[in-house]
């Protein structure tokens, strides 16, 4: 069969640690990305792992005349993993048309080629963020979407609404949605990770940037949630877990494994664990001690989500194999790697 797969976003942190399991299970993976918040170095590291050079283009998805040249240029695309978007949250709220362009447009661009040129499914990141505080916990894909808190989050809704719009009209291609939790450390071989941009946003990459010294102390966002140590709970994913879990999407799309055009999985671990846990996990891994500070809450933060994965558990055939331990033990490794490499 062929397997040659369209991977957006490619040299992003998700993007490439899927890059290196479809490439390990046989696809042929051409990669675009516009380099906004990847750098192309990513390349080199997928080859060290798998001794593969994947195709790489620069290429920005808004692009729909080069997005179409590409599909010309790369005959025989059967499947596209679209990962290509901006995810910062607070970011999202001051620019929000360069948001909703972004998040929206290039999947409306790759929607319209894929008939075009006979790609047969998409599979699409999506975010726990769709369900916002839900009332039943753990949370299952059939919980109600809660009204957006961000234009980010806003558009990873409406991305689901065109999804689910183009099947229902009937369109030629299937479509499997992911909803993410938190994913979070590296590659155990440390030649891919998570690259934040400026100060990050986003805990663990803070964690660790705390315990190298780049950040003096971490700011515990709020003691006082109603969760047995005050502080918020997440569902935090392995970014290989996460990643093997899009091959499986492939696989079963392209192998038409399910008659049902369009589904949606919950992707996590199914235990939720507190930023304090956390912190405390990490130093028990790593043996480094973490400064922090308990200060007021952050807007705009849920107070506790984790998935039920039970879906994608029995459906998928997929589960959450890695350790909280051996994870946060690899964005320390990654942490490790940047020190060495002069970059953070
Ligand atoms: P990332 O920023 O590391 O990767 C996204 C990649 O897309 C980057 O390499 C960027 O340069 C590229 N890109 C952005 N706009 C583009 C465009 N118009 N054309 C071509 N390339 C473009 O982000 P990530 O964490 O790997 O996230 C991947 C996807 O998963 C995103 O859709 C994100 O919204 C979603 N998601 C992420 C998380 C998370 O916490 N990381 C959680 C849930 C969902
Ligand atoms: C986790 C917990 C913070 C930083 C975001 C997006 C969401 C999804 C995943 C894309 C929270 C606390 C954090 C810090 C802290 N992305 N924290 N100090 O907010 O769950 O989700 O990324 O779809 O849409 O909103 O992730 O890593 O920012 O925070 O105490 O310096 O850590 O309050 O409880 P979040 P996060």
């Amino acid at each position: 069969m062929n397997k040659k797969i369209l991977v957006t976003g490619g040299t992003g942190y998700i993007g490439s640690h899927t890059v290196v399991e479809l490439q390990t299970a046989g696809y042929e993976v051409v990669i675009v990305d516009n380099l906004s918040n990847s750098s192309e170095d990513v390349i080199d590291g997928i080859e060290k792992i798998t001794h593969i050079r994947p195709d790489f283009v620069k290429l920005d998805c808004n692009d729909k005349e080069r997005l179409s040249a590409l599909f010309r240029n790369h005959a025989g695309i059967r499947g596209i993993i679209h990962f290509a978007a901006s995810k910062a949250v607070g970011e999202s709220v001051h620019k929000p048309l360069e948001y909703y362009r972004n998040n929206i447009v290039t999947l409306l661009n790759l929607l319209d080629l894929m008939p075009e040129y006979k790609a047969d499914g998409i599979v699409f990141s999506s975010s726990c963020t769709v369900y916002g505080q839900p009332d039943v916990l753990p949370v299952t894909e059939d919980a109600p979407v809660k009204p957006a808190l961000s234009p980010y989050g806003n558009t990873k809704q409406i991305d689901e609404e065109i999804l689910r719009d183009a099947i229902h009209a009937g369109l030629p291609f299937k479509s499997i949605i992911l909803r993410y939790f938190n994913p979070i450390g590296a590659h155990p071989s440390a030649e891919i990770g998570e690259l934040p941009n400026g100060v990050p946003q986003n805990l663990v990459p803070f964690v660790t940037q705390t315990a190298m010294g780049i950040r003096g102390e971490l700011s515990v966002f709020g003691n006082d949630y109603d969760t047995p140590d005050g502080s918020c709970i997440r569902d935090y994913i392995n970014v290989t877990d996460l990643a093997r879990a899009h091959v499986i999407a492939m696989d079963r799309m392209l192998e038409n494994k399910s008659e049902a055009p369009l589904e949606i999985f919950n992707l996590g671990t199914g235990r939720g664990v507190s930023v304090l846990e956390l912190i405390n996990a990490f130093e028990s891994a790593t043996g480094v001690k973490v400064p922090y500070r308990i200060v007021g809450r952050r807007e705009g933060d849920i107070e506790k989500v984790w998935a039920n994965p039970r879906h994608a558990n029995q459906t998928l055939g997929w589960t959450a194999a890695e350790t909280m331990e051996d994870t946060l033990l690899s964005a320390w490794k990654w942490q490790k790697k940047l020190r060495e490499r002069n970059i953070q």
